[in-house]
């Protein structure tokens, strides 16, 4: 769907629907009016189909909120406190809920964090998950601890790696990322696509005054190894709040920086990630850009999280969260499960409010939601 589409443009939606099923912990500047909602499916039908015509067939799920690294856009205070383990969903609950997903259409399953991999035995999910028979089961991981684990992944059915790496520098690694070192990274990288997972996508969080000098470099690197270069925008979304507009580098600009160097041509949009991807003219590479405050994509959203302590959440930047956990340990049944589900996505917004004045960043980080 093209974000100029009118159902999803902000405000634009036609008055007197009714209101949303989820709980709303704060009211969303987005969420004036909204359109009526679809008439609902029951039992455990799909498709997932929000308000405003958007599929859902993605689904995040964050295996926990810890990390071995304090990366300073995401955790800027290195002193956290996580979650009690018992708060967290175990492998049969996630996996459950996997099913129940997979009935109502999601083909797409990423798992994330905190770092997904400081969970143990995460192969044993990967495989459960596996057997349920997703079209993409993929990992977003730091991959420092990725390296001895890339090959039983990748025989457990994962699919594909996105690995998180903010500059190619080690002193400015370290600094950036705060433990954890480039080497081990970058080995990973190759570990990974020994392995069998590939492409390999790299993401890199794009700061002003700290790594935007190496948006050549990244594009270089894209260039010989044919690993996909993603430059993301800093979001509103660190524990700490310590988030600036002025720190944020717009995707347009990284864009123009590498297209005067390395002419880019478009390769049309939007896929089912969120990355604007651009192919090398040369027909050496890729790169993408996920613009998600300068240019939202919020129209094209096809995806629902699940938090590590078992919440479904419908956006990012919102606090909107409805809890399977409670659910499924209140003996629900998988019926019971999916309504969570739809009731999630009937009550998604038209988009973030990033850009709007009343915004407020949502209360949980990046790390306690999964990216
Ligand atoms: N803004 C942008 N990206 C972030 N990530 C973590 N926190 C932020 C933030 N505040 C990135 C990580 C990882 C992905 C899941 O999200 O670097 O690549
Ligand atoms: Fe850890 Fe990822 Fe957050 Fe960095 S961005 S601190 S690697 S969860």
């Amino acid at each position: 769907m093209a974000l100029s589409d009118p159902r999803v443009a902000f405000g634009d939606a036609s008055p007197g629907g009714p209101a949303p099923v989820a709980v709303s912990v704060r009211p969303h500047p987005g969420a004036a009016a909204v359109p009526a909602a679809p008439a609902p499916a029951g039992g455990l039908e799909g498709p997932l189909v929000d308000r405003y015509g958007r599929v859902h067939d993605d689904l995040r799920i964050s295996v926990t909120d810890r990390c071995n690294l304090r990366c300073v856009y995401c955790m800027p205070e290195e002193d956290m406190t996580f979650l009690p383990r018992a708060e967290l969903l175990s492998f049969e609950e996630i996996a459950r809920l996997g099913r129940v997903a997979r009935a109502l259409g999601v083909t797409s399953v990423r798992l994330t964090g905190g770092e997904p991999l400081v969970r143990r035995n995460l192969v044993d999910l990967v495989a459960l998950l596996a057997g349920i028979g997703f079209a993409d089961l993929s990992l977003t991981t730091n991959a420092t601890l990725l390296a001895p684990l890339a090959r039983p992944l990748a025989e457990a059915g994962l699919t594909r790696v996105n690995v998180s790496c903010d500059s190619l520098r080690p002193e400015r690694f370290a600094a950036i990322r705060r433990r954890g070192d480039l080497a081990t990274v970058l080995g990973a990288m190759d570990a990974a696509e020994a392995a069998g997972l590939a492409p390999l996508k790299v993401n890199v969080v794009v700061l002003r005054g700290e790594n935007d000098d190496e948006v050549l470099d990244f594009a270089r690197f894209a260039r010989e190894t044919g690993r996909v270069v993603r430059f993301i925008e800093f979001m509103p979304l660190d524990a700490g709040g310590h988030w600036e507009r002025d720190r944020l580098v717009p995707g347009a600009e990284v864009a123009a920086t590498i297209g005067a160097h390395f002419p880019l041509v478009p390769l049309g949009g939007h896929d089912a990630a969120p990355a604007e991807r651009f192919a090398f003219a040369d027909g050496r590479g890729e790169v993408g850009f996920i613009s998600s405050v300068t240019q939202p994509f919020c129209g094209a959203c096809n995806r629902l999280r699940l938090t590590a302590d078992g919440a479904i959440r419908n956006c990012l930047f919102s606090d909107d969260e409805l809890s399977v956990r409670d659910v499924m340990r209140a003996g629900g049944s998988d019926e019971a499960v999916a309504d969570v589900l739809r009731a999630a996505v009937g009550a998604k917004h038209p988009g973030h409010a990033i850009n709007e004045p009343g915004f407020l960043a949502p209360r949980r980080s990046m790390s306690m939601i999964g990216g």
